[in-house]
This record gives structure tokens, sequence and C-alpha cells, in this order.
């Protein structure tokens, strides 16, 4: 099945603040982490859901296996 395409102003809508989903894009992908505990509202340590975090994960004490159990729903249109 081939993936929805979003734009960046239709990811920054899933913030956690303006809609219930709360989604996170990685490498051109978009994780639904609306059921995590860790980013309720949107918000994770420093950062927020509804962008592109590509660069911030290279900071993170963890790598992108912490998003295994997430869904891919879709492609940040570039
Ligand atoms: C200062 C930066 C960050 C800190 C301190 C941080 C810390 C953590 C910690 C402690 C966990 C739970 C333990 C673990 O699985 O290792 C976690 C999980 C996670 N982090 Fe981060 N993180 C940071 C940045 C990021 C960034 C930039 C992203 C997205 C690109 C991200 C995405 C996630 C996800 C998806 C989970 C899994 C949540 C869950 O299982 O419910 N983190 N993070």
């Amino acid at each position: 099945m081939e993936l929805k395409q979003y734009t960046k102003q239709q990811l920054a809508l899933r913030n956690g603040q303006d809609k219930v989903e709360i989604w996170v894009a990685w490498e051109g992908n978009i994780y639904d982490v609306t059921k995590s505990r860790l980013w309720k509202n949107g918000k994770h340590y420093e950062h927020w859901a509804g962008q592109d975090l590509t660069e911030e994960l290279k900071d993170a004490p963890h790598t992108i296996r912490v998003f295994e159990k997430f869904d891919i729903i879709g492609k940040l249109i570039k």
C-alpha cells in the first residue's frame, strides 16, 4: 500500500496542541506517537512533535529503534 503524503503544514497541525493525533517525522517518514506517554501533548523532553526531528535525533540518548513500536502513517513532502 502506498503511504499518504503530507506537507509540513499538515504535519505541524499534529503537534499535540491543535489535533488529537501526534506525529513526528524522521528521514521523510511520519510516525504516529499519539499513544506514547512520553509524547503527551506533543512534548518530548525539549522537543515538540509536528515537525521533522531528523537532526535532533542525533543528540538524543537513544537511536531510531525507539520508533519500532510505532506505525509509519505517511511520508513528508519535501
Ligand atoms: C534531548 C533529547 C531527548 C531525550 C533526553 C530523550 C529521551 C528519551 C527517553 C528517556 C526515552 C525512553 C527510554 C528509551 O526508549 O530509550 C525516549 C523514548 C523515545 N524517544 Fe526520545 N529523547 C530525546 C529526543 C528524541 C527525539 C529528537 C525524537 C524524535 C526524532 C525522540 C523520539 C522518541 C520516541 C519515539 C521514543 C519512544 C516513546 C515510547 O516508547 O513511548 N526522542 N526518549
